[in-house]
């Protein structure tokens, strides 16, 4: 069993991670923390539990918590272009924000207001962990990595309760910000840089290999089970197709994109369970702080011009970059989760 925790900032694709995080088998989520990013804090938080209550999850068993409402240092951005002002843009079937279904999966206080990330993070994954006896966690990371570095800032001796990180973001020379800035990135690269050095094992996955997993029409009609465009089989299909057709319409008026959007976030998940339909290289990885056309990049030494060692920390060849993915393996794996949430 693979104990998954889960930082997210829905957003279209982050759905479908949290949707593949909850139904997945051989993965146990065990808390979802939400960050700024593609919406508002405010949205993305109500977001995440508005998602896993469509998704099967119930409040006793995974909560969520807010966490950073901007970057470390720079102003928070988000792209309504892309997810809609409220994150989730065109997604039919989520339980509206003020349902109190949703905000039974915020842990409130003595003050009523919820619990935060880091006090959540710490206190699950230590849980979880406990004390060398318990599980190592999986920390998944699907936007901007500010909440992710503040925990291991804040609490450098759960490190040893951390299996791996993993991310998507970045690119191998190649952005979608900018010509070499990824979103995840360029929202907070200084976060990135304090994750990249620590020294645990981390995964990274780029755009280059998430541009490969794309929902063509051929894919978005089986997974809507039904012959009519305007139908589906399942609640839960209906959903997900309502969200592929608004990330497909943004990837397109956005980009130029009409193959269909690219599932990015969901590969987080499918690489924990499934990793090995993803090929990896460990590479030395660090990211432009600054810089009048680069800020943002991953800057991935794939030479070791810098004669790196093979440390996880700032010295070494710090990160394990996805060069590629069996797309129908993958795309087999998402619809195998949806038949059997079919028969739930
Ligand atoms: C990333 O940015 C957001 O638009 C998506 O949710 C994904 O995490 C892709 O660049
Ligand atoms: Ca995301």
């Amino acid at each position: 069993m693979k104990y998954i925790w889960l930082d997210v900032d829905p957003g279209h694709d982050d759905a479908t991670a949290i949707m593949l995080a909850v139904n997945t088998p051989g993965v146990q989520l065990i808390g979802v923390s939400t960050t700024h990013g593609n919406a508002s804090s405010e949205y993305t938080a109500l977001n995440a539990a508005r998602c896993l209550y469509a998704f099967g999850s119930k409040s006793e068993d995974v909560r969520v918590f807010p966490g950073a409402e901007k970057p470390l240092i720079l102003d928070a951005k988000h792209d309504p272009e892309i997810h809609g002002i409220d994150g989730l843009g065109g997604v039919e079937g989520l339980p509206a924000l003020d349902d109190p279904l949703v905000h039974a999966f915020f842990e409130n206080g003595p003050d009523g207001k919820p619990t935060r990330a880091l006090e959540g993070m710490s206190r699950i994954i230590r849980s979880v962990w406990a004390d060398g006896t318990g599980h190592k966690v999986t920390v998944v990371s699907s936007g901007p990595m500010t909440n992710i570095a503040l925990f291991v800032s804040v609490y450098p001796d759960l490190l040893e309760a951390v299996e791996e990180f993993v991310f998507m973001g970045g690119g191998v020379g190649v952005g979608n910000r900018s010509a070499v800035a990824e979103f995840n990135i360029l929202c907070d690269p200084h976060a990135c840089q304090i994750v990249l050095d620590v020294p645990v094992k981390k995964t990274m996955i780029p755009i280059n290999v998430t541009h490969t997993a794309i929902v063509t029409d051929a894919l978005h009609s089986h997974l809507r089970g039904a012959a009519k465009p305007s139908e589906a089989t399942t609640p839960l299909r209906h959903t997900l197709s309502t969200l592929i057709s608004f990330f497909a319409e943004s990837y397109k008026s956005t980009f130029g994109f009409d193959a269909g959007p690219p599932l990015h976030d969901a590969l987080t998940i499918a690489y924990v369970s499934n990793p090995e339909i993803f090929a990896t290289t460990r590479y030395r990885v660090d990211t432009e702080l600054s810089g009048t056309h680069t800020a943002g990049e991953t800057v991935v030494d794939v030479w070791n011009y810098r004669k790196c060692d093979d440390t996880w920390g700032r010295h070494g060849k710090n990160c394990l970059v996805a060069e590629s993915l069996q797309v129908p393996a993958f795309f087999k794996l998402l619809f195998d989760v949806i038949d059997r949430c079919d028969e739930i």
